[in-house]
């Protein structure tokens, strides 16, 4: 079955009511192109405006918290970004990886609120940019994703329908290099083929592994029509509906430039 692309904008630490003109603008054109899943994870505090203006997107959080409900100060609960009509939730960003410290241990913990609130996961991964000049990166990447892989039998419907994995080679976000496409192709198959081992075949092959790391219109193109690579993690890009959707209708396999 040919997977339908999903291209997920990242707003990070970025937008004020503001921005919610793009988050409509977005919306409508996604309406329009219609071929292509297209996806925001504002920060928590647009989630619900953003959510109201979303007719065609699925919205999604940047984080969630590892634990339930209860005296966590500052902590957002993923029941409670399931309650503003969220769908996903983005985990193991190699921002809060840096920045907080997440681990496997902890982001195990997130995954399991995530599924039990009935949200879909984006599960990033990705190496920096000394663990590629060792030449080691395909097995950091394989361990770093395998540590917090649900197992099969923790999802409640079908595996590809809740599980997206995002590739982000840390040294390519937001420095406007991207990996060769002889690397993502590389990395991309990789991953498959863990998928596939920990999935089974059918379920395996049809999870959707998206590329991140200065993503834009200009390289969209390229990046997108590569095996193994079903879409986008955007962040700076996904900023402005007009460059976000340069990069959708590249997911279609039309010309963005
Ligand atoms: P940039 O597209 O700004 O490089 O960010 C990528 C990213 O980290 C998305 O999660």
């Amino acid at each position: 079955m040919p997977i339908r692309p999903l291209v997920v904008g990242n707003w990070k630490m970025n937008g004020t009511r503001a921005m919610l003109s793009e988050a409509r603008a977005i919306d409508r054109a996604a309406q329009r192109i219609g071929a292509v899943d297209v996806a925001l994870a504002p920060p928590y505090t647009l989630l619900h405006a953003v959510q109201a203006e979303a007719e065609q997107i699925s919205v999604g959080a940047q984080d969630c918290s590892a634990n339930d409900i209860g005296a966590f100060t500052g902590d957002i609960a993923a029941s409670m970004i399931a309650d503003v009509g969220a769908k996903f939730v983005l985990l193991g960003h190699s921002e809060r990886r840096q920045h907080h410290g997440e681990d496997s241990a902890l982001l195990t913990a997130k995954c399991r609120q995530a599924l039990a609130a009935g949200l879909q996961l984006i599960l990033c991964c990705g190496e920096s940019a000394a663990v590629r000049d060792e030449g080691k990166e395909e097995g950091f990447v394989l361990e770093q994703l395998q540590a917090i892989l649900p197992q099969a039998g923790e999802f409640s419907s079908s595996v590809s329908e809740v599980l997206t994995v995002a590739y982000e080679p840390v040294w390519a976000i937001g420095t406007g290099r991207t990996a060769s496409s002889d690397d993502i192709s590389a990395m991309h198959n990789r991953i498959r083929a863990l998928l596939v081992t920990q999935y089974g075949q059918e379920q395996g092959e049809q999870v959707r592994i998206l590329y991140g790391g200065s993503v834009k219109p200009e390289n969209a193109g390229e990046i997108l029509a590569l095996p193994d690579v079903n879409g986008a993690l955007v962040g700076g890009a996904s900023l402005s509906a007009q460059s976000f959707m340069g990069i959708v209708l590249a997911a279609t396999g039309s010309d963005a430039e």
